[in-house]
Formats: structure tokens, sequence, C-alpha cells
């Protein structure tokens, strides 16, 4: 028997677009990672070192100018935009950091907006399957509340019970908690980790906030368009991560000075 493949298996992937100057802007050079079922991976790097153009790919939103990405052993690049677009919504759910909620539809009505799309079985027991979703973040009684009636943090669990009513194999968040307090962001950290252990599920946060990529069981470092592991962040290693972080960010002004 062969060994399992990785839910997620990037390599040499990279990233460039057109600029109207003509030039190209090389934005992932080359990144390699395998990301599987259960595990819980950050990636963090300063503004604009391609976190969100690589969280695009792992999403099917975006294709990659060169490299591979398979997921579940499927390598996606060969598919067709219908059938990206169907295995993205059976498979991944999504987590932003405006939590892009519909203002005018209710809590309950922005979870089974998902299982519209759904199969059979979710379309028909929409309701249920978001009420049930709904209880698991400790929202069963906000179900009729629009999120303008919602707090910051309540938006962002609704959100959370949005991505995951599918059951999604690998979830993508781009800087969830970006737009909370720090308490409120580490409750909704701990919400997604816990459900996604719940269910087997893959879970990737892009953050520049190390105290939660600390939650993560491995941390990668996007720079200069490639990852570097920055292993488990215990305390010394969140140290070191910031030191790197900070360096990073530091070269980079001192670039843009010079240019
Ligand atoms: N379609 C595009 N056209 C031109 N530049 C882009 C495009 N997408 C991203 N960029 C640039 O690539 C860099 C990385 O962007 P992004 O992935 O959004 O970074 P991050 O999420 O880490 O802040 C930025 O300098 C951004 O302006
Ligand atoms: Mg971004």
């Amino acid at each position: 028997m062969t060994a399992a493949e990785p839910l997620l298996h990037l390599e040499g992937l990279r990233r460039w677009v057109r600029l109207p100057s003509g030039e190209d802007l090389h934005i992932l050079r080359g990144v390699d990672l395998e990301v599987d079922a259960g595990d819980h991976v950050a990636i963090v790097g300063r503004s604009g070192s391609g976190k969100s153009t690589l969280l695009n790919l792992l999403g099917l939103i975006d294709r990659q100018s060169d490299g591979v990405l398979r997921f579940d052993g499927q390598d996606v690049h060969r598919l067709r935009d219908a059938r990206r677009a169907r295995l993205r919504g059976a498979s991944i759910g999504f987590v932003f950091q405006q939590f892009n909620l519909l203002d005018g539809r209710t809590a309950l009505e922005n979870v089974m907006m998902p299982l519209l799309y759904g199969d059979a079985r979710q379309f028909w027991h929409r309701e249920k399957l978001a009420r049930e979703m709904l209880d698991r973040v400790g929202l069963g009684g906000r179900a009729d509340q629009v999120p303008a009636r919602l707090s910051g943090g309540e938006q962002q669990r609704v959100a959370v019970a949005r991505a995951l009513v599918r059951r999604p194999r690998l979830i993508l968040a781009d800087e969830p908690t970006g737009a909370l307090d720090v308490s409120t962001g580490e409750a909704v950290m701990a919400l997604l980790d816990e459900i996604a252990r719940d269910s087997d599920a893959a879970l990737v946060t892009i953050t520049h906030d190390l105290q939660v990529a600390a939650l993560s069981q491995r941390a990668y470092l996007l720079d200069e368009g490639t990852l570097h592991d920055i292993g488990t962040l215990d305390a010394a290693g969140t140290a070191e991560a910031r030191t790197a972080l900070a360096a990073t960010a530091g070269l980079r002004a001192g670039q843009e000075a010079v240019a």
C-alpha cells in the first residue's frame, strides 16, 4: 500500500503578474508545502509578501503561473473552472478578516447560503444543518439577528459557521482575527481550531499576528516569495519569528528607501 497523499501538495509553486509597464512582478517564487488532514498550519509574513496570493491559490480561486498544486492527489490546474468551483464549494471553507456576511440577511440565512449549492441532502436539510452550526459556535440564540445587530466577535463566529457548514476538508483563514480585539480574536481562533479538529479538517491560517500563529502546529514565514519553516511557535519560537519578521520588514524598508 502506498502512503496516502497529503490533502495539499505544493511544489515549486509560482505566481507572477504582468504589470502595465510590461514587467512581470514575481509574487511567489517557488513555494513547497504539504498539509495533511487535521493539520493546523500558520503562514506569517509582512504586508505585501504574497500571503493572500498564496491563499487564493490554495482556495482554487486563482491559478498558479507555474509549479504543482495537488488537492487530495488531484492536479487542480488541469480542472476546468466549473469543476474547480464545485470542488471549492464542497471541500473548502473561507474565513476572511472582514467577515463578508450579507448585511440584509439574518445569521441563519447567512449560514444557510452555502447549503443552497450543496448536495440534495444538504439542500433539503439546510435550515437544520445551519441551526446546528450556529449552536456549535454558541450563537443558537441569535439566529434571527442581522449582522449589524451582532458584535464583531459574533459576526466572525457566524462567518466561521458559514465556512464550516458544508464540512469542508480544508479551512482557509485570511487574517481571521485582524478586525477583532485580542481576547475576542483568541476565542475565535480557539473555536476554529476546535471545530477543525472535530471534523479532521486541515486549517491554514494566514496572519501577521505571531500570537495567532503560535496556536498552530507548524508555522512558516513567507518572505521573498518562498516559505521558510519556523517550526512550532512556543514562547522562544515566537521571539525568534518576531526577530525574523522584523528583519525582513527592515530589509524591505531599506530596499524601498534606496529604490
Ligand atoms: N493582480 C495583481 N496585479 C498586480 N500586483 C498584484 C496583484 N496581486 C497582488 N499584487 C501585488 O503582489 C504583492 C503581494 O500581494 P498580497 O498577496 O495581497 O500580499 P499580502 O496578502 O501578504 O499583503 C503586493 O505587492 C500586491 O500589490
Ligand atoms: Mg493579504
